[in-house]
C-alpha cells in the first residue's frame, strides 16, 4: 500500500522511530475497550513516563470505533480503520521532543509534497474562556506558506472541532491544528498542552507532546478521488467478489458486510471471542449482522470465509496475526453460524406457534419484533423462512424499543467508558453526570425561549449533550440574527434566575400530549411517559434527569448557531 510506504518512509527521514501497531485491546487501560486512536499505546509518555522507543516516534494503528453500531457501512463510518501517525513525549526537555512549529512542517510536507495532495484549507483553535486561541500555531502556518509561496487559508474553529481528547474520562487533551483536503478533514495533530482531571478542568502539562492522527482510508479515499473507502484500489476487487457471491442485495450491505467482516478478523486476530460482554459482545453483533445476510444464502459459511479469506490476504504481509489466527478464526465464525443457525431454528419453531393461532398466515409487527429480539434474527431473516409481517409495525416497536432501553443504559462503546447514555445524554462519571444534568435543563429553557423569539413554528429535531455543551437542531428557515441569538440567550438566563422548580408527573401519552407538553413528532415514545414542567415556563416529555430548580443550572451562553440542513439550524450551548 503505497500511502503507508510513503508515510513510514517519510518520518524515518525525519528521524522517527517506527513502532508497531498495538493490539485493538488496550492493554492495562480499564477507560475504554478498545484502541481508538494511535496515541492509546503512548498515553503513560505524555505523562512524564520515560518512553522505551525514543521521544519520536511514528506509527500506524488499527483502531476500532463503534460509537454508532447502526451508522457502519456508509460512505464515512468504518468499524475497523488504520490511524497513520508521528508523536512527540517530554518536550522540551527530552531529547529529540519537537512541538507545534515542526508538527506542522512534517504535517504539510507529508501531505502536500510526500503524497503531492493539493490542501484545500487548514484550521486553528480559536480560543474561548478555558484555553487562549492557538497563535503560535496561526503564525507557523502563514511562515510555512511564505517559505513554501503558497496561499493557504486558515480558518479558526471552536472547541467542539479543534480539540481533542481526553480518550475516556481523563488524561492528556489540547487544541488541534487539521488539514482538509476536499473540505474533508485528513490529518489532525493534536497539541497535548494540558491534562484534563475528571471534573473537566485543564491542568498545564509540564512537558509537551504532539499526537497527530490521518486515518489511512480517508487520505486514500481522496487521493483517489473516489467517494468511500469502498470504491477506492484497496476494495474494489473484494467490492466486486461481494455483489458477485451475494446478488439482490443494496450497496449499503456489501459495504457492511466487507466493513463488519474486516473488523471482525482483526478483533479475533487480538483474541477477541463472541460473548455476550464488551469487546465480546461488539464482536458478536458485528458477525451476527453480517450472518443475517449470509444465513440465506445455502453456501453462507463458505462465502463468509472466501470473503475473510480476501481480506486477510490483503493484510497479512503486515498484520501476521491474521494468518496465525485463522483456524481460530474459522472455528469461531462456524460456531456463531451453528449459534445462529440455532436460533433461527428456535425463533421459526416459536413463530409456527403464533401462526396456528391466527387465521391468515401472517403475524403482527409487533410479535415479529418480539421473535427478533429474543433469537437475534433480522426482519431479512424472517422474511426469507417464510414469515409475513406488518414491517412498518416492526420498525415501530423496534424504535419504541431503542428510546426504552436507551434510558438509563450504560454502554462502553466505542472511544469513552460512560456511565451514561441515553441516546441524548453522555456523561462519563459522577461529575460529569451533573454537568449534563444542568445541560439537560437547560436545553428544555433553550427550546421554550426559541419559540418565544422565534415563533412556534420552531420545533425541536433533535439534541445531543456531552460535558462540554448541549447542541440542540431545530428548524427554522435562516440564520439567526445576532439580536436574536442575545434576546434567546438572556430570556434563557431570567428563566434560570427565576428559580423555577422542575416537577415530574407520569402519565399516559395521549393524556401527556394534551396537557400542551412538547413532545418529538419524529420519535416513538412507550404507553407510560413523564412530563417536565419548569415551572410555568415549560413542559416537555421527557425521561431526565433534570435540576430540581433551574437556579442550579448556571449561566448559559449561545457557541455557535449554524444550518445542518435545508431548514434545520442548530445551536451549541454552554453553561458556565
Ligand atoms: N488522537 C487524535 C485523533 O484521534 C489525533 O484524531
Amino acid at each position: 500500500m503505497k500511502i503507508i510506504d510513503q508515510f513510514l518512509s517519510y518520518f524515518e527521514s525525519q528521524d522517527h522511530t517506527i513502532v508497531p501497531s498495538s493490539a485493538l485491546v488496550p492493554e492495562g487501560d480499564n477507560s475504554v475497550l478498545l484502541t481508538t486512536a494511535g496515541m492509546q499505546q503512548f498515553k503513560p509518555y505524555y505523562l512524564g513516563k520515560p518512553s522505551p522507543f525514543g521521544n519520536r516516534v511514528a506509527s500506524v494503528q488499527k483502531c476500532v470505533r463503534v460509537d454508532d453500531i447502526e451508522e457502519v457501512g456508509d460512505e464515512t463510518h468504518n468499524t475497523f480503520f488504520e490511524m497513520l501517525g508521528n508523536f512527540s513525549f517530554n518536550y522540551p526537555d527530552g531529547e529529540g521532543s519537537y512541538f507545534k512549529e515542526e508538527a506542522i512542517r512534517y504535517g504539510y510536507e507529508f501531505i502536500a509534497e510526500a503524497l503531492g495532495m493539493q490542501i484545500d484549507y487548514v484550521t486553528i483553535f480559536a480560543g474561548d474562556e478555558k484555553t487562549p486561541r492557538d497563535d503560535e500555531s496561526y503564525q507557523i502556518w502563514q511562515k510555512l506558506a511564505a517559505e513554501k509561496g503558497i496561499d493557504l487559508e486558515i480558518r479558526e474553529y471552536g472547541r467542539e472541532d479543534n480539540f481533542w481528547g481526553p480518550t475516556g474520562s481523563e488524561g492528556p487533551c489540547g487544541p488541534t491544528t487539521e488539514i482538509y483536503v476536499n473540505d474533508v478533514e485528513i490529518w489532525n495533530i493534536v497539541f497535548n498542552q494540558f491534562y484534563a482531571k475528571p471534573d473537566k478542568s485543564l491542568v498545564e502539562l509540564d512537558q509537551q507532546g504532539v499526537d497527530t492522527g490521518g486515518g489511512f482510508e480517508r487520505i486514500l479515499t481522496q487521493a483517489e478521488g473516489v467517494r468511500s473507502v469502498y470504491d477506492s484500489s484497496l476494495f474494489s476487487s473484494i467490492m466486486t467478489q461481494i455483489r458477485e457471491d451475494l446478488p439482490d442485495n443494496t450497496e449499503e450491505t456489501y459495504r457492511m458486510i466487507l466493513d463488519h467482516t474486516r473488523a471482525g478478523l482483526f478483533l479475533i486476530a487480538d483474541g477477541v471471542v463472541p460473548s455476550n460482554k464488551e469487546q465480546g459482545y461488539v464482536l458478536r453483533r458485528l458477525i451476527r449482522k453480517v450472518l443475517s445476510v449470509m444465513a440465506k444464502d445455502p453456501a453462507g459459511r463458505e462465502k463468509y470465509l472466501a470473503v475473510s479469506q480476501m481480506i486477510r490476504e490483503l493484510y497479512s504481509d503486515r498484520y501476521p496475526e491474521l494468518e496465525t489466527s485463522r483456524e481460530v478464526y474459522e472455528t469461531l465464525i462456524t460456531e456463531e453460524y451453528a449459534l445462529f443457525a440455532d436460533a433461527l431454528k428456535r425463533g421459526m419453531k416459536h413463530a409456527n406457534k403464533m401462526l396456528k393461532k391466527k387465521r391468515v398466515p401472517k403475524i403482527s409487527g409487533e410479535e415479529a419484533f418480539i421473535l427478533s429480539s429474543t433469537y437475534g434474527l433480522s426482519p431479512e431473516v424472517m422474511k426469507l423462512n417464510g414469515l409475513e409481517f406488518d414491517q412498518e409495525e416492526f420498525s415501530e416497536k423496534k424504535d419504541e424499543h431503542k428510546q426504552v432501553s436507551r434510558a438509563g443504559a450504560a454502554k462502553k462503546f466505542g472511544g469513552h467508558g460512560l456511565i451514561l447514555d441515553n441516546g441524548e445524554l453522555k456523561a462519563a462519571n459522577e461529575e460529569e453526570l451533573k454537568i449534563v444534568t444542568r445541560l439537560h435543563s437547560v436545553t428544555h429553557l433553550l427550546n421554550k425561549a426559541l419559540r418565544e423569539v422565534l415563533g412556534d413554528g420552531v420545533e425541536q429535531k433533535g439534541s445531543d449533550i456531552t460535558a462540554d455543551r448541549t447542541r440542540f437542531d431545530f428548524s427554522f428557515d435562516r440564520k439567526m440574527t445576532d439580536e436574536e441569538k442575545k434576546q434567546v440567550e438572556d430570556l434563557v438566563n431570567q428563566y434560570i434566575q427565576q428559580g423555577l422548580d422542575v416537577s415530574i408527573t407520569e402519565m399516559n401519552l395521549e393524556e401527556a400530549k394534551k396537557t400542551g407538553a412538547l413532545y418529538l413528532a419524529n420519535r416513538n415514545y412507550p404507553e407510560r411517559v413523564h412530563v417536565y414542567a419548569f415551572g410555568e415556563v415549560s413542559k416537555e416529555l421527557c425521561g431526565g434527569p433534570h435540576v430540581e430548580n433551574t437556579k442550579e443550572i448556571g449561566t448559559f451562553r449561545i457557541k455557535k448557531e449554524e444550518a445542518v440542513a435545508r431548514g434545520t439550524r442548530r445551536i451549541r450551548g454552554v453553561i458556565e
